[in-house]
């Protein structure tokens, strides 16, 4: 926006036949205009002079949407402010005009000002609105460009989570197979061998090896049953989020765990509840394998109208949070449960002290406050 704004006020001083001029750039938001270009030595501080809108000469041109020409004596103009980085002092005359995208809509105001004494016609000032009207619609173009590219930014970067979530996934599952499916299985092939040698001259050895590939068989298929249910948790879909949170609860060995949960069923996605099962799933692996805590209590329940709380909180040994995993080592747990909870809209929030337990809070919006506010937009 500031080279354009810089390009322009030199062009309009040339076309204008002025001595300097300058662009000030609308923030509708704050009810604000910058000056954000200049021609030169005005050009250096472009972004450090901010007026409101009604402020000055060029606040009233916003704020009225007319044209001003102050010939001479600007001070005695009830408009005139005085800035001291624009050197009033210097210039007799200006024109000052509204920049305006179509009828109505403000983008900023444009001021030309003269050494001499110069009485702005109206020639003059339709000029200026016009130039004025072609800037605006850069402005608003350039904005435009922005906002496009700050999208397209954003997309990048879920994508990016996206796929790094799916990675970790995968490399989970490699690792369950490579350790445990085919282990069992290079067990099982090589029980059956010794069973098959042995069928004709040892018939008692070969029931026995035989036993034991069944063994390794059903174990193989236990373990093809977690790798799976790994990737998207099926208990899910039979008990639903808060019976399998309780379940998940059940399954953590030696810890009394507390699991309380108050949300009415379906209040959630079905991808919101996928996120929030493996956070839980998460922190209570986090709190087995590092807080050596005896309590854990794991609540899930509504705050407010439209949005879900799940808590989980450890009376264990804490540890502080600017520390992180430990020297040379990689975490994923801690930044993959931020990243599911920024996927599915909600916040992640962790309090830990050394000594003092740890406690994860996860905050995500209720379905129908996300589709409401979705289709609103
Ligand atoms: N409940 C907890 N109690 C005590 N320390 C914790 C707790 N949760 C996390 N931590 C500390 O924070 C660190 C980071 O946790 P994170 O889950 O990111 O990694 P990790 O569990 O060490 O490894 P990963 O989850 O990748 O297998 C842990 O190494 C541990 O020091
Ligand atoms: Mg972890």
């Amino acid at each position: 926006m500031e080279p354009l704004a810089q390009g322009v006020a030199e062009l309009i001083t040339e076309a204008t036949d002025t001595d300097v001029c300058f662009v000030h750039v609308l923030d509708a938001d704050r009810g604000t205009l910058t000056l954000t270009g200049a021609t030169p030595p005005y050009d250096t501080v472009a972004g450090q002079v901010t007026l409101a809108v009604g402020e000055g000469v060029t606040g009233w041109v916003a704020a009225n949407g007319q044209p001003a020409v102050l010939v001479d004596d600007k001070r005695a103009d009830a408009r005139y402010r005085y800035i001291p980085e624009l050197q009033g002092e210097r210039y007799t005359s200006m024109a000052s005009v509204p920049m305006t995208s179509r009828p109505g809509a403000l983008v900023g105001v444009l001021n030309v000002h003269t050494v001499e004494r110069r009485v702005f016609g109206e020639a003059d000032v339709r000029l200026l609105s016009s130039i004025g009207s072609l800037v605006a619609g850069a402005i608003v173009s350039a904005r435009l460009h922005r906002t496009v590219a700050e999208r397209e930014q954003a997309r990048e970067r879920f994508a990016e989570r996206i796929v790094a979530l799916q990675e970790g996934d995968r490399r989970r599952l490699a690792a369950e197979i490579h350790d445990g499916i085919s282990q069992r299985i290079v067990g099982l092939a090589f029980y059956l061998s010794a069973a098959a040698d042995a069928v004709a001259t040892d018939a008692a050895f070969a029931a026995q090896q035989i036993a034991t590939a069944r063994m390794l068989a059903d174990e193989a298929l236990d373990e093809t049953r977690v790798a799976i249910a790994g990737l998207r948790p099926p208990v899910l879909d039979d008990l639903g989020l808060g019976a399998s949170i309780a379940s998940l609860g059940r399954s953590v060995p030696g810890l009394d765990v507390d699991v309380e949960v108050d949300l009415e069923p379906s209040a959630l996605a079905e991808h919101v509840e996928t996120a929030i099962y493996r956070i839980a799933q998460e922190a209570l692996q986090n709190v087995t394998k590092h807080a050596e805590a005896e309590h854990v209590s794991v609540t899930l329940r509504n705050t407010g109208a439209d949005t879900a709380e799940l808590r989980v909180r450890d009376d264990g040994c804490g540890f502080a949070l600017e520390e992180g995993p430990g020297a040379g080592r990689v975490s994923y747990g801690l930044p993959g449960m931020r990243e599911r909870a920024d996927l599915i809209g909600g916040s992640l929030r962790v309090d830990s002290r050394p000594g003092a337990g740890t406690t994860i809070v996860v905050r995500v919006p209720l379905a129908q406050a996300a589709a409401g506010s979705s289709s609103r937009e």
